[in-house]
């Protein structure tokens, strides 16, 4: 299709507020600052190890000095700085919070401030960036509180935790072999294509939607011994295939870098578990409530899909700290709603019960 036929994200967005006559347009002038901060990330993490020769102060993950003596940043530092430069001074929001950040971003006075709060992973799987495997930017968006709005105080940890319900926009950029931006503004779920050359995304995959079975899981299996019998159960159940009460073969995928797995499961279905276990009793799951869970769950939830705990949708928690840790299991609908049946299933759900312990062929 000839470019002139397809919509940018401009475009897009345009539109989408032509169904809010009221709208004032922060939103969208928000969305395209937020893009243009995956842009710059996109072409960062593209220069890999030469970013520093080429001029983009940049390394590889770790961070040291260079030879000129210069402070060089890993790539997760500065992901964030670029989403907090590309961001602050627009206007559009009260403050901002990330996985980089022990508390929330302040906006400098010498800008205004506007009724949004941002919320990001500037580099999800960043873990991957040494071995050249996907990794991307993750954000959601919420409304400020009424008090932050109308008094323009500080913004403080609490006025973030909001349930994933109440996310005005969520989306992701993934640096792939193509970056693209996946992106909710709760009407539907929409991905776009970075066009290199013209430096735009491009609307590419409209109307986004999980299909709602599938054959196909994703967890880290090293965590086996330390998953709880409900997890252990779906787990065997699909690795026992043809032969087992599924009835049909599934296949596995692991990448270690939620937002890859996360578009692959939009593009084709599946199911991904990061479920809580006992592996650390301090830390009831892997990933974050705010920044990961809540806009992943958003969009699978506005694609058809499904994001819980295992127990719950995730949409519904009410969050208890900026950087909570939580269970998460998302994708196609019908077997995210048999992960959480087997949870809430007597025969096992409680930690301890043998049937299935005994059956795992994970077990220790
Ligand atoms: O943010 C955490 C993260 O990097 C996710 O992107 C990914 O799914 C997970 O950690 C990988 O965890 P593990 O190292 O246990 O495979």
């Amino acid at each position: 299709m000839p470019l002139s036929n397809r919509w940018t994200l401009t475009r897009y967005l345009i539109e989408e507020r032509r169904r809010f006559p009221t709208a004032g347009g922060d939103l969208n002038a928000l969305i395209l600052d937020v893009s243009l901060a995956c842009k710059a990330i996109a072409r960062i993490v593209a220069f890999g190890s030469l970013g520093d020769t080429l001029g983009a102060s940049v390394v590889p993950q770790g961070g040291s000095v260079n030879v000129q003596g210069e402070v060089q940043k890993p790539l997760d530092v500065l992901s964030n700085e670029i989403f907090i430069r590309m961001n602050e001074w627009n206007g559009n929001l009260a403050g901002m919070a990330s996985e980089e950040m022990d508390e929330p971003k302040q906006i400098p006075s010498a800008y205004p401030r506007g009724k949004y709060l941002l919320v990001f992973d500037p580099l999800d799987g960043s873990s991957n960036i040494d071995v050249n495997v996907s990794v991307g930017s993750i954000f959601s968006i919420l409304r400020a509180p009424q008090d932050v709005i109308d008094s323009g105080r500080a913004v403080t940890e609490a006025d973030f935790l909001q349930p994933g319900a109440e996310q005005v926009a969520a989306g992701y950029a993934l640096y792939g072999p193509v970056t693209m931006l996946v992106l909710t503004v709760g009407n539907g779920v929409a991905g776009f294509t970075l066009n290199p050359n013209l430096g735009e995304f491009v609307l590419s995959h409209p109307k986004v939607q999980v299909p709602p079975d599938t054959t196909e899981f994703a967890i880290n299996s090293s965590n086996a011994r330390f998953w709880e019998p409900p997890v252990k159960r779906y787990v065997d159940e699909c690795l026992a295939g043809k032969t087992g009460p599924r009835g049909r073969d599934f296949n596995m995928r692991w990448i270690a870098s939620m937002v890859a797995e996360a578009h692959r499961i939009l593009m084709r279905g599946g199911v991904f578990m990061y479920p809580r276990d006992t592996k650390d009793p301090a830390k009831p799951g892997r990933l974050r409530l705010l920044y990961e869970a809540n806009p992943v769950g958003m969009i699978m939830e506005q694609a058809g899909g499904r994001a819980s705990t295992g127990r719950q949708p995730v949409l519904g928690l009410k969050p208890t700290a900026l950087h909570q840790r939580i269970g998460l299991v998302f994708g196609s609908k019908n077997e995210v709603e048999r992960i959480e049946r087997y949870h809430h299933d007597p025969a096992t759900r409680d930690s301890g019960t043998p049937l299935f312990a005994e059956r795992s062929l994970f077990r220790n």
